[in-house]
Order: structure tokens, then sequence, then C-alpha cells
């Protein structure tokens, strides 16, 4: 079943006002989409606060999600600190309401798996008590991986929410399971999640 569909009777604009999401960025072709989730999620409201890996940065601009979101983005985990504040992956912890890891590489479920806290996104992941929604894009062999399905099913026994990659037509050419979610898919789930949260 379409995730839009299960979460049709959830979605709702109001959801939005005021939220603070995470938006974790890691290296794969799909990380130009991303922009546009932040795009849409900043237009309903939400404060959008970016993280992207090294690799993320080879594939897309910085400055491209500064300008949809309005927001500075973390590129790094070395910052100067302020007088008083803390570090940001711990002060994340702090506002947020949800922190959304799209697209993750293969690479990085691993990293995510293990616990591993070396770029802004894995380090936030880890400091993170909150709901944790991630969305995997990969190559069809890649996403078939025994150690990448381990690795899902681990972060999905750990309480994550997995969107599913699509089928399709992937960029290095052939077809198969891989491409990043349906992006209207992605939505409602992070919609859904808002308003439970909402409720509780
Ligand atoms: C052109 C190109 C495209 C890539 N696309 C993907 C991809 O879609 N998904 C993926 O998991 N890895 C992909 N990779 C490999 C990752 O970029 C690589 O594993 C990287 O170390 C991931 O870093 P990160 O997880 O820290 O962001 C690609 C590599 C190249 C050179």
């Amino acid at each position: 079943m379409r995730l839009t569909r299960l979460y049709s009777t959830m979605s709702n604009d109001d959801h939005w006002n005021d939220k603070i999401l995470l938006l974790g960025v890691t290296g794969g072709v799909a990380a130009y989409k991303a922009a546009d989730l932040a795009s849409r999620w900043t237009q309903r409201g939400a404060k959008v606060r970016v993280r992207m890996t090294p690799s993320a940065c080879r594939f897309v601009q910085p400055l491209t999600f500064e300008a949809v979101t309005r927001q500075p983005v973390t590129t790094e985990i070395w910052q100067p600190l302020g007088t008083g504040e803390r570090p940001e992956h711990i002060g994340s912890g702090d506002d947020a309401d949800l922190f959304v890891i799209a697209p993750a590489s293969a690479d990085h479920l691993a990293r995510l798996a293990q616990g591993f806290g070396d770029d802004a996104v894995c380090l936030t992941a880890l400091a993170w008590e909150g709901p944790l929604v991630i969305c995997p894009a990969m190559n069809d062999r890649m996403w078939r991986n025994p150690a990448v399905q381990a690795n899902v099913q681990l972060l999905r026994d750990r309480g994550a929410t997995v969107v599913d990659p699509g089928v399709g037509h992937l960029a290095c050419g052939s077809t198969g399971p891989g491409r990043l979610a349906d992006l209207d898919d992605i939505d409602a789930c992070v919609t859904g999640i808002l308003g439970q949260k909402e409720l509780s």
C-alpha cells in the first residue's frame, strides 16, 4: 500500500507550523531530490536544518539548501562554539521534532548501524533520541547486498522508520529497487509522524 494513502487521513499542514526538522543528506545521486523536500517543508512553515556529509557536498552545493531553507547548513563537525553554546549535534536534540536522512547511502546505513560519529549527519544521529526517518537510495545490487539489508533491519529494530526505496530507473542505467522513494511518500510518512507527535 502506498504510504500516501496510509497517512492521507493525517495529512494536515497545521502539523508543520513552527516545527523544526533536521534533514541529513548523504552522498548519493538522489541528494538533489532532498532540496525539494527541504523546500516543501520550509514552505509549510517548518524550520529545516540541513546537515550534509562531505560526499553529499560533492553532489549538491550546501548553498542550494541554504537558499531553499533560509537556514545555515552544517557540513562539518568542527565549528567554533559561542559562549555557553553546546556543540550543535547535542543542541539539535533539544528543540527539533524529527530527523530525516534522505538520501541515506549504503555507506551511511553502515555508519548509523555501527554508531559512527565522524560527520555532521551520523554524529547528529548518535546524539538524537527523537523519531528518525531513513530513506535509503542506491544501485539495485547495492540495495540487495546482505550487509545493506542487515544494516537496514538493525536500524528498524532500533526504532527507525525506514522508507523503502522505489523500483524503477536508476541513475547507473539499470532498472530495479534502489531509487529514492517517491517524495510524496516520504512527505506523507513525515507528516504522519508529526501528526502522531502532536496527539501524544
Ligand atoms: C557517481 C557516484 C554516485 C553514487 N551514488 C550513490 C548512491 O546513489 N547511493 C549510495 O549508497 N552510494 C552512492 N555512491 C557511493 C557513495 O557516494 C560513497 O559510498 C560515499 O562514501 C558515501 O559517503 P557518505 O555516506 O558519507 O555520504 C556514489 C558514488 C559515486 C562516485
